[in-house]
């Protein structure tokens, strides 16, 4: 009995020293929280590269915001390379100034182990414009776009303006491989657009850029004219498939329906010409959303895994599109 009273009265002393044995879970937040400000953050900011405008204005929404909240930003531009993208991501971990990493994800693979190295250095993750593949739990939350929902809308969009039209065959301009953007648009068209026979013919990456738009367009259309929709990831590879359209004496927005995302000022000025004849937006002015929630993480307040970008969808033939495009900043 005194035998099984020692051994009963271990076990407790045991249990009640553990706990305390046990490393600490990370604190949540940096060492100013709860009481963190702009000024406390230094924020290395892992871009792709340059793509076109939209991409121009991403940056400049995280230049100008940080100059305006007083944080230093330290600006990694990945030249659209995701080794040099990674390589940036370790560069941040490694430099004990950087407080904060704000992640812009050429492809949506590959993540896992600098997430995890980041946690481990008490660095704050925040994913921006394109979500990545990876728990949930590795980055403190996600700010950019539904790329699916996009694709759908953009699919009703396509369903509408060949709605006069006998042929439903799209050529499809991809971005970069990869990444969330293409592949969720993509998906997301491809899932509404039986609803009106739409067929995709031809499908290829023009790389988000205006110049292998032109160039995979006029190669198809040296294969056949038979088609009546362009279904561009972007506007630069819309207006690239344009010019190529003009070239074999097609007419854009009328004998070819042009359909394109991000709704920059080029497609706004394409648009009152006539020659897109949609654009879907993408909000490429992310950066007070993205430091506000890094100042939340940084107080160790919990933050939603996801905020979805407020966005809109813009038709030449809208009446009102000169007044909106009056009024547009990017
Ligand atoms: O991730 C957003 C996409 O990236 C935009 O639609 C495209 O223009 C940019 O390059």
């Amino acid at each position: 009995m005194f035998r099984f009273k020692t051994i009963a009265f271990l076990i407790i002393v045991v249990a009640m020293i553990l706990p305390a044995c046990a490393p600490a879970a990370p604190k949540a937040g940096l060492d100013c929280a709860p009481n963190c400000e702009y000024k406390d953050l230094v924020v290395g900011f892992l871009q792709t590269g340059s793509e076109g405008g939209w991409r121009a204005a991403n940056t400049g929404s995280f230049k100008e915001t940080a100059e305006q909240l007083g944080l230093t930003l330290k600006f990694y531009d990945s030249k659209n390379d995701l080794a040099t993208q990674v390589a940036g991501f370790n560069q941040f971990i490694q430099d004990d100034e950087v407080n904060v990493i704000v992640l812009a994800a050429l492809e949506t693979t590959g993540w896992e182990d600098v997430l995890k190295q980041a946690k481990e250095a008490g660095k704050i993750v925040v994913i921006e414009d394109r979500r990545i593949d990876a728990p949930e739990d590795l980055y403190a939350t996600y700010i950019g776009s539904d790329f699916a929902l996009e694709g759908r809308n953009g699919a009703d969009e396509m369903c509408k303006l060949l709605e006069s039209m006998e042929g439903k065959n799209v050529w499809e301009l991809v971005g970069n491989v990869g990444s969330s953007a293409a592949k969720d648009r993509g998906q997301g068209f491809r899932e509404k657009m039986s609803a009106c026979g739409i067929e995709i013919t031809k499908s290829q990456t023009a790389n988000w850029s205006i110049t292998e738009g032109k160039q995979v367009t006029e190669a198809w259309l040296k294969e056949t004219q038979d088609v009546q929709g362009i279904f561009a990831q972007n506007d630069e590879m819309g207006l690239g498939a344009i010019e190529a359209l003009k070239e074999a004496g097609l007419k854009p927005g009328v004998d070819v329906k042009i359909l394109t995302f991000d709704a920059t000022g080029g497609a706004f000025k394409s648009m009152l010409a006539g020659e897109i004849n949609v654009s879907v937006e993408c909000n490429p002015q992310l950066a007070p959303q993205v430091y506000e929630a890094a100042l939340k993480a940084a107080n160790g307040e919990d933050l939603p895994a996801w905020v979805p970008s407020q966005e809109g969808i813009f038709r030449a033939d809208d009446p009102n599109l000169p007044t909106i495009a009056e009024g547009r900043t990017y």
